[in-house]
């Protein structure tokens, strides 16, 4: 699997690539993924503000190697991290966070329990359609919980079903639909959804929009 090529790439400090259809490539922020001793000040405050939303009980998903996983269990949250890659989920383990390798479109545990679920590093791509992937993170919340999702600093970007693959030196992965959505675009997917927009803040250039289930008596979106 090319996410573990990656994964294990990133561990040993070697960069990988994604590419879309038109040939585009790009380097995949692997240090800012892997954390700890990778990260820059810049990753440690954005990581920090949008793990400050977390209080309770909070699902990673598409966790890649943990660090939020493995943050959020340190500070005493309850955290666990959902990853396809078995490199991403042994990595978080070993730094002491809790993953499971499973699709976050399977059956989850304690699905419609959970306080948060987090969607960092803009995996509200995963699937290539958010507001399926909404309405699954939707499914996994309680009635007063709140999704934390990154989102492109550009405000309308609403890019979806976009064909991308990762590539390292040496191998290519299959193509895989990704999207990308920015705050004005999220808000009105997420009404769909069930969920409403906040808060949202930024950090260093990074963007994360707090989205609580809907509910008659909560108030409107406040800066
Ligand atoms: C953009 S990376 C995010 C990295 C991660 N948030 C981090 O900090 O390292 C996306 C991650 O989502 C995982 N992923 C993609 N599709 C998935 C799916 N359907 N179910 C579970 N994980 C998925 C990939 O393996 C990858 O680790």
């Amino acid at each position: 699997m090319i996410a573990d090529d990656v994964y294990r790439r990133g561990r040993a400090g070697l960069p990988s690539w994604i590419t879309d259809y038109d040939g585009r490539r790009t380097e995949l922020p692997i240090a800012r993924w892997m954390g700890g001793t990778h990260s820059t000040i810049e990753d440690i405050r954005a990581d920090e503000a949008s793990i400050a939303f977390c209080t309770g009980p909070t699902l990673d998903l598409g966790c890649g190697p943990g660090r939020l996983t493995e943050a959020l269990t340190r500070a005493g949250v309850p955290a666990l991290g959902v990853d396809t890659s078995s490199v991403a989920v042994e990595i978080t383990n070993q730094r002491g966070g809790f993953a499971v390798e499973q699709d976050i479109f399977s059956a989850l545990p304690r699905a419609g329990h959970w306080s948060h679920v987090l969607l960092a590093d803009g995996n509200i791509g995963i699937g290539g359609d958010p507001a399926a992937l909404l309405a699954t993170v939707r499914a996994l919340l309680h009635q007063s919980g709140t999704a934390i999702v990154e989102v492109e600093s550009t405000p309308d970007v609403d890019d979806r079903n976009r064909m991308v693959r990762w590539e390292t030196g040496d191998s290519v992965g299959e193509w895989f639909t990704w999207a990308s959505v920015g705050v004005s675009s999220l808000r009105a997917l997420a009404v769909t959804a069930g969920l409403r927009a906040r808060r949202t803040i930024e950090s260093n250039g990074r963007v994360f929009v707090e989205l609580a289930v809907h509910s008659i008596d909560r108030g409107a979106e406040h800066p």
